[in-house]
């Protein structure tokens, strides 16, 4: 303390040699009317001969004016901070809720620069000061406590400045809106300065903000977590058509799904309904027109499981004369086999309506042969249905096979007979449905009576078979139904005698028929 009233009165001894008349009027009219005396550079170097502490004295090279302003200012300062002796000692600087001159002594870099050794304390709180950190006030290293609290300071406060004020014991930058500091040693610092200088400071979290952090952190993340992997789960289990195409699982629809595709399963979407099974045609979401078949007849375990067997299977059948099978659905409420729409009609409908020529029957026989042979030699193990009812034909008449079996007893021999049924359908035209639903073998014994009483009556007079080649190629070909449907004596043919059969007929046909263009084309020459 000693050396601090020494400082000090060396210091006031600046003063006295400036001016007699330093407190006679405000800070401001001093600092433009007085000017330091000729020897004011004897003083100042014999001050720092005495006492090289002083801060002065550390300057080089000196500003004389700089230094004699500053004393103008700290001996106004000293009193406008209510220090009882000004003469004697400097201990504070007490500016607390005095706006305007607060901001005026704060205007004085000069000063701060050679802040007298003795201030040991700086109040400027609740002086509505505004912009950032008044750094000046740090030039005051050797202060132990400082007050900044009731301000509207702003932006960061770097911690590091606070590191050479050594004995600085009491911070206040309360009431601030400082910005929360990013800088990593900002731990030290509050270490050293507890929370009660950083009460609503900006510079620690507010409480509020961090109860506000926390109910987020613990209720409102967990609940976001929670709808979104309900969202994905809900995704994933009902509409992965959503999902991108990498995460689908192939051939796999849901409900949810179908429900989309045919507008809830509406009545306008409902192509047919028979026993146990209802047909709805519907669009999925990339716009694949479908049609969707939902098995109605039991969904025990055991039945669903022989269903996804049987999709497994069905999804990798692949032939221009195989409806595609897209997937299937399934669950405890609900099978179902997603299948590409093909436009057309079924075979007997066909039959019914257009009456067909012999060439296009052939044509479409040819195209199920084909179906056939593909069946038997890549997946023997699937069975399939050849009624006329259950065939597909697209617009360019090629036949669809369209309902398949996991065959247990997938037997050749009964494809062979099925096919025959099937052409006997295709030939004699009389599909007439309820004689086929009475029953499939007295329709076969009736026509095969009829044959042996009059062939010719027996073929569809619709085939328009204008020629006797024509005719006798339907002969071939009820023979050939004939012995497909024989299965007594085992006089059945091959599936390859009866492919390379059709396909003969198919050929003689379309070589008669170019025959019959050539021989037009020579008639009208001539
Ligand atoms: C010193 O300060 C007091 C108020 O604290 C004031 O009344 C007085 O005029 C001041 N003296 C000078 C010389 O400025
Ligand atoms: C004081 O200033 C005068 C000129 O203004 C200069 O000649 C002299 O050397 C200075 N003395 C000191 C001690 O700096
Ligand atoms: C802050 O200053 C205002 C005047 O500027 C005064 O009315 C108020 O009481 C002061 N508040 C504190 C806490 O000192
Ligand atoms: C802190 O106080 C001690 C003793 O009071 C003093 O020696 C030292 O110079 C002071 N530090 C600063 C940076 O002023
Ligand atoms: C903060 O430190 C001061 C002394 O510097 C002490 O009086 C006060 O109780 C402390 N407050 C807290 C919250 O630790
Ligand atoms: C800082 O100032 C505020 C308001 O003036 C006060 O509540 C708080 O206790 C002060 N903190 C310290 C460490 O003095």
């Amino acid at each position: 303390m000693a050396t601090m009233s020494a400082n000090f009165i060396l210091f006031l001894l600046t003063m006295a040699a400036c001016s007699s008349v330093i407190f006679s009027a405000s800070v401001v009219e001093d600092l433009n009317t007085l000017h330091p005396p000729s020897d004011f550079n004897t003083t100042i170097s014999k001050n720092c001969l005495l006492n090289p502490s002083l801060r002065y004295c550390s300057t080089s090279p000196m500003n004389l004016i700089e230094i004699f302003k500053s004393s103008i200012v700290a001996s106004h300062l000293c009193n406008d901070s209510r220090n009882p002796n000004c003469v004697e000692s400097f201990p504070k600087i007490d500016l607390r809720s005095r706006p305007n001159i607060a901001l005026l002594y704060l205007s004085f870099h000069f000063f701060w620069k050679y802040c007298p050794l003795s201030i040991l304390s700086i109040d400027l709180s609740n002086n509505s000061l505004k912009g950032s950190f008044p750094i000046d006030v740090l030039e005051c290293k050797q202060i132990e406590a400082l007050d900044l609290s009731r301000n509207d300071l702003i932006g960061e406060v770097s911690f590091r400045i606070f590191s050479d004020l050594a004995n600085l014991t009491t911070l206040n930058l309360s009431y601030n809106q400082f910005s929360e500091s990013r800088i990593s040693d900002s731990e030290l610092f509050f270490k050293r300065f507890n929370s009660s200088s950083f009460i609503s400071s900006g510079l620690l979290p507010d409480h509020r903000k961090y109860r506000m952090k926390v109910v987020i952190l613990l209720i409102v993340f967990p609940i976001l977590v929670i709808v979104l992997v309900w969202f994905l789960g809900w995704l994933c289990f009902h509409r992965p058509d959503f999902l991108p195409r990498m995460l689908r699982r192939k051939h796999k629809f849901t409900p949810a799904m179908l429900r989309a595709a045919t507008d809830g399963f509406s009545e306008k979407n409902l192509i047919v309904k028979c026993e146990g099974v209802d047909i709805y045609s519907g669009v999925l979401r990339d716009g694949t027109e479908v049609r969707i078949e939902i098995y109605r007849n039991g969904n025990s375990r055991e039945i669903r499981n022989e269903f996804i067997e049987e999709c497994k299977i069905f999804t990798q059948l692949f032939h221009k004369n195989l409806v595609k099978v897209l997937g299937s659905c399934h669950n405890r409420r609900m099978r179902a086999l997603v299948i590409e729409a093909s436009e057309g009609e079924s075979v007997d409908m066909w039959l019914s309506r257009s009456r067909p020529p012999w060439k296009q029957r052939l044509k479409v026989a040819k195209g199920v042969l084909e179906g056939m042979v593909y069946l038997q030699e890549q997946w023997p193990a699937v069975d399939y249905d050849l009624r006329t009812d259950s065939l597909l034909l697209s617009r360019k008449l090629v036949p669809l096979i369209s309902r398949f079996k996991l065959g247990h007893q997938n037997c050749s021999s009964r494809n062979i007979y099925k096919f025959g049924v099937f052409w006997f359908e295709m030939i004699v035209n009389r599909q007439l449905r309820d004689e086929i639903k009475q029953d499939e073998s007295s329709f076969i014994r009736n026509i095969k009576t009829q044959i042996s009483k009059n062939l010719q009556a027996v073929i569809n007079e619709c085939m328009e078979l204008q020629r006797e080649s024509m005719v006798n190629q339907a002969k071939t070909a009820m023979n050939l139904a004939l012995m497909c449907t024989d299965q007594s004596h085992g006089h059945q043919p091959n599936l390859k005698y009866i492919y390379d059969t059709v396909t003969r007929l198919s050929s003689n046909q379309k070589m008669q028929e170019a025959e019959k263009i050539r021989h037009k084309r020579i008639l009208s020459r001539n």
